[in-house]
């Protein structure tokens, strides 16, 4: 049993994001979509909001399944039994942070692979916090966001 663990904030899931996990699903047996705490990130959803969210956005996927951690990555992976961790790169600009990141965990754990797919043009400008801007400035992020995130976006900034 192959399983891919795919971490993110996602603060929130993106369609970048939802590229990179149903591409990850043709490769393995089990896809998980590992929420991260992030609390350094501040995150505008709860972790419960972009687990729901995340879990909303997949369920058309039959392999995938949503968790969320607040523990080292590759302990979580550990855990859940994921022998791979699949990351998305989308530019140059990426490569250096995730250089560090994989050597990290890879020290941290030399039994986890990590993989990367590469974002296709049209979602390589893409990150969840330029959506949260267009979305807090009342844009239209419906080609950016499946539209369970869309609406949750429109509900965020109408309370504010
Ligand atoms: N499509 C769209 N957006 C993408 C993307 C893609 N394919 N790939 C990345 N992004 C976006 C993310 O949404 C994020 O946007 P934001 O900064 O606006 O929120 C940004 O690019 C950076 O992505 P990433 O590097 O994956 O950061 P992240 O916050 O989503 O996730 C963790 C980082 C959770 C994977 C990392 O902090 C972690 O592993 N934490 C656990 C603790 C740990 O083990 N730390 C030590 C590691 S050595």
């Amino acid at each position: 049993m192959k399983r891919a663990l795919i971490p993110g904030t996602f603060d929130p899931i993106t369609e970048g994001h939802l590229d990179v996990i149903s591409r990850a699903t043709q490769l393995v047996d089990e896809v998980v979509v590992g929420v991260a705490a992030s609390p350094n990130k501040k995150p505008l959803f709860a972790s419960e909001e972009r687990v729901a969210l995340a879990q909303e956005a997949t369920r058309h996927l039959k392999n995938v399944r949503v968790l969320s951690f607040n523990c080292l990555l590759v302990d979580f992976a550990t855990q859940i039994e994921a022998q791979i961790l699949i990351k998305g790169l989308r530019a140059i600009t990426d490569f250096e942070y995730e250089f560090q990141m994989t050597a990290l965990n890879y020290q941290l754990n030399k039994a986890i692979e990590t993989l990367f797919i590469m974002s296709p043009p049209q979602y390589m400008y893409l990150s969840s916090s330029i959506v949260r801007e267009i979305a807090s400035l009342r844009g239209d992020v419906d080609r950016f966001v499946p539209s369970c995130v869309g609406a949750a976006l429109k509900a965020k900034f109408a309370e504010a």
